[in-house]
């Protein structure tokens, strides 16, 4: 595996080819997108696919008898269960993909020298079994709210699809360590902020011990992004200082 950037023959950009860079120019000024065309059709067709389109799904009813009278109590508030059952479902997709980016970054990890004492395999353990509780957590959390924490919600199936870019990254045998960690930064930062948000949302919707328990993840998410952003620092610092 290629740990190191180096200058090659790279001739992806313009500047590879001076003489052509005029030319080039040319064309992209008259494909610019505000001119009618084909590209306007395209942008049509999305539009009407896009108001066409079914959902990405629904949320089912409360599963448990317990979880169906939680739910007429929340409705009787006002609150639509489904929304926070949808959104649990979504951080609860995100938390097990979090565990398989783990896991991947394990194998890359394992296939690089020299990391160790920038990035402990024991740190990455760690983290992986963090989100692996975050998931656990969320089960439970489902579970005692009536809901069905196998279901796929819409905006579960939205995580998942979402995720797909991030773990193919990781897979790629191609990206190096400090390359697959970009994914990894994506997906804390994301946790950070999902956790924060479904703290809030637990909280408006009257389930407060919820939130109280979701706290103690978010806190964690916090550490894994500063793990996250210090190990991208200190790799890349790590080859600035490369002779
Ligand atoms: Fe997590
Ligand atoms: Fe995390």
């Amino acid at each position: 595996m290629e740990t190191t950037t180096r200058i090659g023959m790279n001739k992806t950009g313009i500047k590879s080819s001076p003489f052509d860079t005029r030319a080039l120019l040319e064309v992209s000024d008259e494909a610019a997108p505000s001119v009618p065309g084909p590209e306007s059709e395209l942008v049509a067709l999305k539009m009407s696919y896009a108001k066409e389109a079914d959902a990405l799904g629904s949320v089912p009813p409360p599963a448990t008898v317990k979880g169906t009278v939680k739910s007429g109590v929340d409705a009787i508030k006002g609150a639509r269960p489904q929304v926070v059952f949808d959104k649990i479902a979504e951080r609860l997709a995100f938390e097990r993909t979090g565990v398989r980016l783990y896991e991947a970054l394990l194998v890359k990890h394992a296939a690089t020298d020299g990391l160790e004492s920038i990035v402990p395999a024991a740190e990455l353990v760690k983290i992986r079994d963090d989100e692996a509780a975050h998931f656990r957590l969320l089960v439970e959390s489902m579970e005692s709210l009536g809901g069905d924490p196998t279901a796929q919600t819409p905006c579960a199936a939205a995580t998942g699809i979402a995720g797909q870019g991030l773990m193919q990254l990781v897979n790629d045998p191609r990206t190096n360590f400090l390359q697959s960690l970009q994914a990894l930064h994506i997906a804390e930062l994301t946790d950070v902020d999902g956790w924060a948000m479904l703290i809030e949302i637990a909280r408006s919707s009257g389930h407060t011990k919820l939130a109280e328990a979701f706290q103690r993840a978010e806190q964690q998410e916090e550490r894994h992004l500063a793990n996250v952003r210090k190990w991208m620092l200190g790799l890349t610092k790590a080859e600035l200082g490369k002779a």
